[in-house]
């Protein structure tokens, strides 16, 4: 019995509706902060971008957003023949806190650096695939099909992205039935690893979005990936419910999937200008070290603009400062995850 697993967003730890939060809210809300570490004051955080060196730390070397040193990240070494991939799955039970804007534009970036990507909509909601361009009800097969029905071929439903090097399995609302319908499969948490298997060898990075929950499906994808990457809004409540997600991805690793390791927490949506949002950032380390990503997404509203368009942000505003932090995210995960 797995039990614990398929709790849906309505964690029990969400946050009271109106209620302001106050500084020392925050150790709460990451119950493996380490206790010894002071709570930050107003005085204390330390700007945005650019600050002193901690003691002990190389003076000479800017600090990023993160309040550390700032790496150099080269660019990924590049392939000359492609697979097995690495998979990915961008997971956070919290909704809208960048998961599928992540997906699309990680996964450009990547390819713009030749790598070969699939990115895998598992999201009932089709946000990815209408991200991409692709019409909901034009779609001939999903997904769904392929977890649903062993004779369809994963060669028959993958699409192009639009993206030269990045392909696409799409998804649409049918997906939400196959949630019910799995419950009653002989390993149903294996069926998307079962799905993805014949293609793994072809792709260097597979990249799934999962959904807004921790049900069968996210459990799933986490069963299928060798990573998983937490994108978190830079905001006090995307702190909740982050202990449940550790749980199940703790769970994951632990019965179902042994590789199962956290490539990277990535703070999204982030607004240097204001305190509070340095101050995420800095919980986020004190809690997560070295799983936290230099790299920060900043808030820009370029990122609905290219969704509208249809692409991502990397070939729709090529130059933008969003498209370059992913451009910045895809290296940083090369020399984490890819080329280590
Ligand atoms: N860095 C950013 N700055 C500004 N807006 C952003 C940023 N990242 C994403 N957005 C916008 O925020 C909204 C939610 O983002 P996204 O769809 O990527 O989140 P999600 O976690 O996939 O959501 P869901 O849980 O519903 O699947 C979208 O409208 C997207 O365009
Ligand atoms: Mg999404």
């Amino acid at each position: 019995m797995m039990g614990g697993f398929y709790s849906g967003s309505s964690a029990p730890d969400m946050p009271p509706r109106a209620r302001v939060p106050e500084r020392n809210d925050m150790p709460d809300l990451l119950p493996f902060a380490r206790p010894e570490v002071d709570a930050p004051t107003e005085t204390a955080a330390p700007p945005a971008t650019v600050a002193t060196a901690p003691a002990g730390a190389a003076s000479d070397q800017p600090l990023g957003p993160t309040g550390r040193p700032m790496p150099y990240l080269p660019d990924p070494k590049p392939v000359t023949e492609h697979g097995p991939a690495r998979v990915i799955s961008m997971c956070n039970q919290k909704g809208g806190v960048g998961k599928t804007t992540t997906t699309i534009n990680l996964g450009a970036a990547l390819a713009e650096y030749g790598r070969k990507v699939l990115l895998v909509d598992f999201d009932p909601q089709g946000s990815l695939s209408v991200g991409l361009g692709l019409n909901p009800h034009e779609m001939d097969k999903t997904i769904y099909n392929l977890l649903m029905d062993r004779t369809t071929r994963i060669e028959d439903v993958v699409v192009p992205s639009g993206v030269p090097g990045m392909d696409l399995l799409p998804s649409n609302i049918d997906l939400s039935a196959a949630e019910v319908q799995l419950v009653h499969e002989v390993a149903r948490e294996q069926t998307l690893m079962r799905v993805l298997a014949p293609v793994v060898e072809h792709y260097d990075v597979i990249l799934i979005d999962c959904q807004p929950s921790l049900g069968l499906l996210t459990v799933n994808a986490l069963t299928a990936s060798d990573g998983v990457i937490v994108p978190l809004e830079c905001e006090y409540f995307a702190l909740r419910g982050v202990a449940l997600l550790k749980n199940t991805i703790d769970k994951v690793q632990e019965r179902l999937n042994p590789k199962l390791e956290i490539d990277g927490v990535l703070g999204t949506m982030f607004d240097g200008r204001t305190l509070h949002g340095r101050e995420v950032l800095e919980r986020l380390v004190q809690a997560w070290e070295d799983k936290v990503f230099h790299t920060v997404i900043r808030r820009t509203v370029k990122f609905s603009d290219s969704t509208v368009a249809g692409e991502p942000i990397t070939s729709y505003a090529s130059e933008s400062s969003g498209a370059d932090a992913y451009r910045q995210l895809a290296r940083e995960v090369a020399l984490r995850c890819l080329d280590a």
